[in-house]
């Protein structure tokens, strides 16, 4: 592997005496897309949390881009290209769907955070405008585009932080169960906008996802985490087949 975009290194998460994520260390090449899998409660979304900044880690460091980031703050680490889809509450629920975006591509292109030079913001307002309207469409959202983000079912306020994230242009994308709650009509919307971000091949992709059809279909890899502790980690039919998986996440002994 040449130099890793992303990297955890004996990454642990305890509370109080539970070992939540359990010295785990891992590398991801730029341009890759990495399933995440493991039972419920394997640590998945805390590994996720101690990577984006959301909590602390007990031991261990993440490293991004080749700089030691464990001590940054999630905002600076979000700066710094790692992608992690909004939660929901960080919605500007009283400002409309095209607003929140339009917020998010000003923020990527570095306006609307303390004084510019007016010229500028004039001249990139039309594109920003466009490409706000844009990441609508690719969503599917673009015909609620003026109701308030509070007013939306779930399944389109879930759309809504993709696309926000989309917007953000990370180099690292943290893709927690994106389709988790998302109606049957949503859900090739939110794997479209996957497979598209793939397509283009710059941005390396982090997905938890429990349904193996489509982890068959997009992973380049397939990390295995169970208990906290990484258990298998490689190609996806090696993975899939082997006895760790088929006992440990499908609940089924492999065939001798
Ligand atoms: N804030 C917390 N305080 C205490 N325990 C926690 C906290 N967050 C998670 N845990 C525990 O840590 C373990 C790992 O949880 P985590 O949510 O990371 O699992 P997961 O793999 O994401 O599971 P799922 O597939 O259900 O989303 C679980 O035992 C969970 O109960
Ligand atoms: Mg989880």
């Amino acid at each position: 592997m040449t130099s890793p975009i992303l990297e955890t290194r004996e990454l642990s998460v305890r509370f109080g005496g539970h070992v939540a994520v359990d010295c785990v260390s891992c590398a991801f090449e730029a341009g890759s897309l990495t399933a995440i899998v493991g039972p419920n409660g394997a640590g998945k979304t805390t590994w996720f949390n101690a990577v984006s900044g959301q909590l602390k880690p007990s031991a261990g460091e993440v490293w991004l881009g080749g700089e030691n980031i464990t001590a940054l703050s999630a905002p600076m680490r979000t700066r710094r290209g790692l992608g992690r889809a909004f939660q929901l509450t960080q919605l500007f629920a009283q400002l409309s769907v095209h607003e929140n975006l339009r917020l998010a591509v000003q923020a990527q292109a570095g306006l609307g955070l303390g004084l510019r030079d007016l010229v500028t913001r004039w001249s990139t307002r039309k594109d920003l405008l466009e490409r706000a309207d844009a990441l609508l469409e690719s969503v599917s959202l673009a015909a609620q585009r003026d109701q308030l983000a509070a007013a939306l079912p779930h399944g389109d306020q879930r759309k809504l932080e993709v696309a926000i994230l989309m917007a953000l242009q990370p180099r690292v994308f943290l893709l927690d169960e994106p389709t988790a709650g998302m109606s049957l009509d949503d859900v090739p919307v939110i794997l479209d906008l996957i497979r598209a971000l793939k397509r283009q091949g710059d941005a390396t992709i982090l997905l938890v996802e429990h349904k193996m059809d489509v982890i068959r279909e997009l992973a380049d890899r397939i990390v295995v985490l169970h208990e906290g502790r990484l258990v298998a980690d490689g190609e996806p039919a090696v993975v899939m087949t082997s006895s760790v998986v088929q006992e440990a996440y499908l609940g089924r002994r492999a065939n001798p």
